[in-house]
């Protein structure tokens, strides 16, 4: 028995001294090969001075001019690699999918508040895929746009809500096309069709998203640093911050199980493959199986609905900046679909025009300009470059799509250039990168589409979007965006008012 605790213990001296080893010979050494270039960064802190607190993109952008498609900077000992091209993002990220699809940090603060599970900040398990495997199936990969086939009449109906809030309030216009994107996330994730008013689903999701926007606290950025402090109770002066975690908490974990359960109720009533979750439920295997399902479909609503609010708002913005593309893309619906009826999902293929202005609107602001980090799972290199594990990798999705070599007049909204006329060759799919790449790729990505399309064409149709008028002079929007990981158009004013007496008629007749 002596013996063996003293062989265990040889071993456990000889592990610690390779590994004391590998670091010392690390140090020395510096990295098995150069970073990828980027500017030079100072000891301890590297580029901390480098990075502005905002709009990272723009100077992500100026950095390729200098240094190229793949520039890497590093973050108080944090490498850091800066995608420039879509060719970058879909050699590291699609073709190197397996080793490029982790998600980054503050994984103490996600733990404490309860979104480490969720799809869009989990690490990249069995969970994870078990998660995206279900929506995948649901929601279908980019270009499966029938998956949504089933889920139609519930789009267009919310949809058609929408324009009724609209001509009862246009002045809310970002409150009523939130409130819209949510509820049809509701209705295809859950069957549930949210009331108007106070609605206590719609709520409870709003309340935990608010939650995590105010969830890295100093109290959650320490116990990155200091995972110990994970177990410090929270009744202890100072530690009030647990406190905060703790209800947080609690609001992911109603988020994820009162919507869930509700659809079960349903299911089990209805009988009926109303949503994502009922269609799950039928062919659950085991409590694991169920635990990924909810959190894949809980995932969505927070997933989607900034996103989804930030792209009908640039719609919105864009109409009010380019009224000649407003007029032609108006002219399209009368011809194709007349003034009697609303355009449905099933006339997509029949509009050309205005699906090339919801194309237009995913380059022209991309919702999320530098997406969402991915992490590096294991030491690589590209074009001779080191990519060490534990690298993110941020892909400049903003720049991409606004390249001026791929898109001339990149700051033009131009839905022409997505068109083949006169023998041109459209320009490319803004869809190659606005919905991110490889295995972490935007699930709801076709819910996203058929929910853009159908919004903005109904607008279209019913409504004329113009400049607000104030003291006889027109307001024109400054068409600038917010910073932040979803950068949304800044507040302006618009006019919204129906085109005629009989479109709204049409609006009040489709909800009757
Ligand atoms: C204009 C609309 C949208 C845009 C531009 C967009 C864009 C993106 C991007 C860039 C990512 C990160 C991809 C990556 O890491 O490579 C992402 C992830 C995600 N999106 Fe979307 N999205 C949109 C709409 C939606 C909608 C409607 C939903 C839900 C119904 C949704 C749910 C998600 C989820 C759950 C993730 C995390 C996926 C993961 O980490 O595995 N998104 N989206």
């Amino acid at each position: 028995m002596e013996r063996s605790v003293s062989f265990a213990s040889s071993i456990s001296v000889a592990l610690i001294l390779c590994i004391v080893v590998y670091i010392i010979r690390r140090t020395l050494t510096g990295p098995p090969g150069p970073y990828p270039p980027g500017p030079q960064p100072i000891p301890l802190l590297g580029n901390l001075a480098d990075i502005p607190s905002s709009y990272q993109w723009k100077t992500y952008s100026q950095w390729k001019r200098r240094w190229g498609d793949v520039v890497s900077i590093s973050l108080c000992g944090q490498r850091i690699v800066i995608l420039n091209s879509l060719e970058a993002a879909v050699d590291l990220l699609e073709k190197r999918g397996a080793i490029h699809s982790d998600r980054p940090v503050l994984q103490k603060t996600e733990e404490l508040v309860g979104w480490s599970q969720t799809l869009a900040l989990c690490p990249y398990d069995s969970h994870c895929r078990s998660m995206r495997r279900v929506l995948r199936r649901h929601m279908g990969g980019r270009g499966e746009t029938e998956k949504m086939n089933t889920f139609h009449n519930k789009i267009e109906w919310e949809a058609h809500k929408f324009l009724v809030r609209m001509l009862r309030d246009p002045e809310g216009f970002v409150q009523h096309v939130r409130r819209t994107t949510g509820a049809i996330i509701l209705q295809v994730a859950y069957g549930y069709e949210a009331s108007e008013g106070r609605d206590l689903l719609i709520g409870l999701f709003e309340r935990a998203v608010s939650g995590f926007n105010s969830a890295p606290t100093l109290g959650t950025l320490l116990a990155e640093v200091l995972p110990i402090l994970k177990w410090i109770p929270s009744l202890l002066p100072g530690a009030e911050w647990k406190m905060k975690a703790k209800r947080l908490r609690a609001d992911v974990e109603a988020m994820m199980d009162i919507p869930y359960r509700k659809a079960k109720v349903d299911a089990s009533r209805r009988g009926e493959e109303s949503s994502i979750a009922s269609k799950c439920m039928e062919e659950l295997v085991d409590e694991e199986d169920e635990h990924a399902v909810k959190f894949a479909v809980g995932s969505l609503y927070p997933g989607g609905v900034d996103t989804m609010t930030c792209a009908v708002s640039n719609f919105l913005l864009a109409m009010v900046l380019y009224p000649d593309v407003q007029k032609k893309a108006q002219r399209e619906l009368d011809y194709v679909i007349g003034v009697d009826r609303m355009p449905r999902l099933s006339d997509l293929s029949r509009l050309p025009y205005m699906n090339a202005l919801c194309l237009e609107v995913h380059r022209w602001n991309p919702a999320t300009p530098l997406g969402i980090p991915h992490r590096s799972s294991e030491d690589n290199f590209f074009q001779g470059y080191y990519i060490p594990r534990g690298s993110l990798l941020l892909v400049n999705i903003w720049h991409i799509l606004r390249d001026p070599d791929v898109y001339p007049e990149p700051l033009t909204f131009k839905p022409e250039r997505f068109l083949l006329q006169d023998g041109k060759i459209p320009e490319r799919d803004p869809r190659s990168a606005v919905f991110g790449f490889g295995r972490r790729s935007c699930p709801g990505v076709n819910l996203a589409e058929a929910t853009l399309f159908v919004m903005c064409a109904t607008i279209l149709s019913v409504f004329d979007i113009t400049k607000a008028v104030e003291d006889g002079k027109e307001v024109v929007p400054s068409g600038l965006h917010g910073p932040g990981t979803v950068s949304h158009p800044l507040p302006f004013q618009c006019q919204i008012r129906p085109r005629s007496s009989a479109a709204a008629a049409l609006i009040r007749q489709t909800t009757a």
